[in-house]
């Protein structure tokens, strides 16, 4: 437990040995779930709880923060379990808890704490609540990174109590960063996280920051990673938020090509069809990537931020290799729908490759253009020729 304030406590669990966040993320750094009280002069608010793994130390370092004081209130900003996996415990601790929350939070609280009756709060848009000489202020802000995210503020304190936004997976025991020990890991890790968690929803995340425009913040509360202070590293957080959410100008088209090439057959038709683009777009960055000598994740980037690409794929042993795979694999499902694709490829045999790599796009939504373009073994000048026009066509198709 730690006081921020006379009356703000984080009561954060360090998890420093985690590796692997929700499956997805790496946490080379750990992370800690905070969760934060508040003590108005009538009455006493938690805000989020703890992941239900450390429920026990949660429960220990609440009571600290509480200071024997039973909380009225729990605010839910956010309802993934890694903040809302102690609920249960709570309300069993204090059965007179009041969990104050929005609409779409408490249709997953119902699904988390599996009862019917839970004593619910509901709170639109705007909302206030009032903890006497202490004032909470709520602000929707729908996918970030979830749709139930919420903001909460504390006007009296100037404290935004924004959920996963501007947090990471970062765990040292000062919690305020102006004890942040290795500067250069925490940023890696901010940006890291905003990646994962907030990359596929810059526009979310605009609206958000639109929404803290009128709120004088003097100190960030966030529910992983260190609290951020005013004259620290608050002012550079909301100007990377901004930064990295903003629209980028574009002068050329993006349309990589990712491939993979057992004896360079594939390699020629992406060759070919690459020409085929150009002919359109004579400005294209488009890029050949041999995805066997690429950084899997920074081709995941390139894939995600595409106008358009194409995916070359060799059949081997029936299937497309696992380079193709893994680019699909890091595919951002939520932005690439509509997206324009195409996908070719040289077999030997059967020629499954192409075939199952176009159905992984049918399942991401995206704008498939035409029947795989497949060709047998070497291509020939005409293969070839038919390759720059397919890439022509598709060109012309996105144009
Ligand atoms: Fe840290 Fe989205 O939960």
């Amino acid at each position: 437990m730690k006081r921020l304030s006379e009356r703000v406590f984080s009561t954060g669990i360090l998890n420093p040995n985690l590796r692997v966040f929700d499956v997805i993320m790496r946490t080379e750094f750990g992370t800690s779930y905070n969760s934060y009280v508040v003590r108005g002069s009538e009455a006493t608010a938690v805000i989020d709880s703890a992941h239900p793994r450390f429920a026990a130390l949660y429960a220990e370092e609440l009571e600290a923060a509480l200071g024997g004081a039973a909380p009225a209130y729990l605010i839910v900003n956010h309802t993934e379990p890694d903040h809302s996996g102690c609920i249960a415990q709570m309300l069993e601790r204090w059965p007179a808890l009041t969990i104050v929350t929005n609409s779409v939070a408490a249709k997953n609280l119902r699904n988390i704490v599996n009862r019917d009756d839970l004593p619910l709060h509901i709170v639109q848009d705007g909302a206030s609540l009032s903890l006497g000489d202490r004032t909470l202020l709520f602000r929707l802000a729908p996918f970030l990174h979830w749709p139930d995210t919420m903001f909460t503020y504390l006007p009296e304190e100037q404290t935004l109590f924004p959920c996963d936004v501007f947090g990471c997976h970062y765990c040292e025991p000062g919690v305020l960063d102006t004890h942040i020990a290795y500067p250069a890991d925490y940023e890696t890790s901010l940006r890291y996280y905003y990646d994962c968690i907030f990359g596929p929803f810059p526009g979310f995340v605009q609206k958000g920051l639109a929404k803290l425009a009128d709120w004088e913040i003097q100190r960030i509360c966030p529910s992983h990673g260190p609290v951020l202070t005013k004259g620290c590293r608050l002012e550079a957080a909301l100007s990377a938020y901004a930064a990295w959410s903003a629209p980028e100008p574009r002068n050329a088209k993006r349309i990589p090509l990712f491939y993979c090439t057992a004896y360079g057959n594939t390699r020629r038709l992406a060759q070919a069809i690459r020409n085929g683009i150009l002919s359109i777009f004579p400005d294209a960055d488009a890029p050949l990537l041999d995805l066997s000598d690429e950084d899997p994740d920074a081709m995941g980037q390139r894939l995600n931020e595409s106008d358009a690409f194409l995916l070359g794929t060799p059949t081997i042993n029936r299937d497309a290799p696992p380079p193709l795979w893994n680019l699909l694999a890091r595919a951002d499902a939520v932005n690439l729908a509509k997206r324009p694709a195409a996908v070719f490829g040289s077999f030997g045999w059967s020629g499954e490759g192409p075939g199952h790599i176009a159905l992984r796009l049918q399942m991401l939504k995206c704008a498939a253009f035409a029947e795989p373009h497949r060709v047998c073994l070497v291509p020939s000048a005409a293969d070839l020729e038919a390759a720059r026009d397919f890439g022509a066509a598709f060109a012309a198709a996105i144009k």
